[in-house]
């Protein structure tokens, strides 16, 4: 088969085999990608329409128990300056998003023991309270699953846990010892099972990645049949392991986005802050590979520049309702909008 064969494969049947993701993804030329870009782009107009869904990201901690060898947070990077955020600090977060048009709050953390169920729970149930016509999803790593249901019953709608790779050899020279891909797939499913709207998701270009690890990922996204798939290139960080590896393919990573949508019609599919980070048009050329998601920051500007996961990560000020303004204009650009709304997954 050609690879345009491949491409109408994926659309028609939502997946490929093994071999056949490799083939397509060892091979691929820009007419390949060309293809795959205007399908997915057509896909998400006919299901999203010209809109762009809005989350308000609220880094609230950069202090992490793990040691993720990517991760400026990683534990035993001692050169991070660490930061928490108040409850308070969190609700003030919300109160300046909601009149910019924000209907989904993300709060986004390392796994920091300072932040226990309880005190979780609590943050929820306020942001809930405050804002009941919004939407929060938490991005706070592996938990029980009972830990979970408790969040879900606080009023947590999505949670976002990628997987970072479907290949439990490639996850374990990614991750030290106490992190396992069976682990990290088991809180996905249990996720799912509670109810939530999950998300997994990878880096493009990550250390020791390969065209088959990732068919595995892709194969996985299609076992999970997540709501959510979060996709950005991998970006080195200096203070860890990885700090001299070469960073991800932007062209890579634009084509995965296509590629998802088209399997996955429905799904929620951010542009990436390392896509905006890796190039200067980077989410709009996200968007236009058929990504319908942004999540701009609203994390008080103070501790923006020390939520670093890798080097020269944009921390611009799209909180501001000038940023927007301006994260508006450049959509307009390219004919699409803003939307105010939650953004929920809708089926079929
Ligand atoms: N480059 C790109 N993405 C990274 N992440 C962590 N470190 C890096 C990096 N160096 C991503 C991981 C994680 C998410 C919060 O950020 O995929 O799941
Ligand atoms: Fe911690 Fe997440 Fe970074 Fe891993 S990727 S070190 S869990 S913040």
């Amino acid at each position: 088969m050609t690879n345009k064969q491949l491409i109408q494969k994926l659309n028609t049947r939502g997946v490929l085999t093994k071999d056949e993701f490799v083939c397509l993804l060892s091979s691929y030329n820009r007419t390949d990608a060309e293809y795959a870009q205007k399908l997915a782009q057509k896909i998400a107009k006919a299901y999203f329409g010209n809109k762009i869904f809005i989350r308000g990201l609220i880094e609230f901690t950069n202090i992490c128990r793990q040691n993720c060898y990517y991760c400026g947070l990683r534990a035993e990077n001692s050169k991070a300056s660490r930061y928490r955020l108040t409850k308070d600090d969190i609700l003030e977060c919300c109160r300046e998003g909601y009149p910019l048009g924000f209907r989904t709050f993300v709060l986004q953390g390392g796994e920091d023991p300072h932040f226990d169920d309880e005190l979780v729970c609590d943050i929820v149930k306020s942001i809930k309270a405050e804002f009941p016509d919004c939407a929060v999803t938490l991005s706070i790593g592996e938990k029980s699953r009972n830990t979970y249901q408790s969040f879900f019953d606080a009023g947590a709608d999505r949670y976002l846990l990628r997987h970072e790779t479907a290949n439990s050899e490639h996850y374990s020279k990614l991750h030290p010892k106490t992190l396992s891909l069976e682990n990290r797939k088991e809180c996905l499913f249990n996720l799912k099972k509670i109810g939530f709207q999950t998300g997994c998701g990878f880096m493009v270009g990550s250390p020791h990645q390969t065209v088959e690890t990732l068919a595995e990922d892709l194969l996985f996204i299609h076992e999970l049949q997540p709501q959510m798939v979060g996709i950005g290139p991998f970006l080195p960080h200096k203070d860890t392991p990885f700090g001299r590896e070469p960073a991800g393919s932007f062209e890579l990573t634009l084509f995965l986005l296509s590629l998802v949508r088209i399997m996955q019609k429905n799904v929620l599919l951010p542009s990436t802050t390392a896509l905006g980070t890796i190039h200067p048009q980077g989410r709009e050329m996200g968007i236009l590979a058929g990504a319908n998601v942004v999540m701009p920051n609203l994390s008080p500007v103070s501790v923006r520049k020390k939520y670093m996961l890798y080097d020269g990560k944009i921390s611009s000020d799209s909180e501001s309702a000038q940023g927007l303004e301006e994260l508006k204009e450049r959509f307009k650009k390219i004919g699409y909008e803003i939307s105010v709304s939650r953004g929920d997954f809708r089926k079929g």
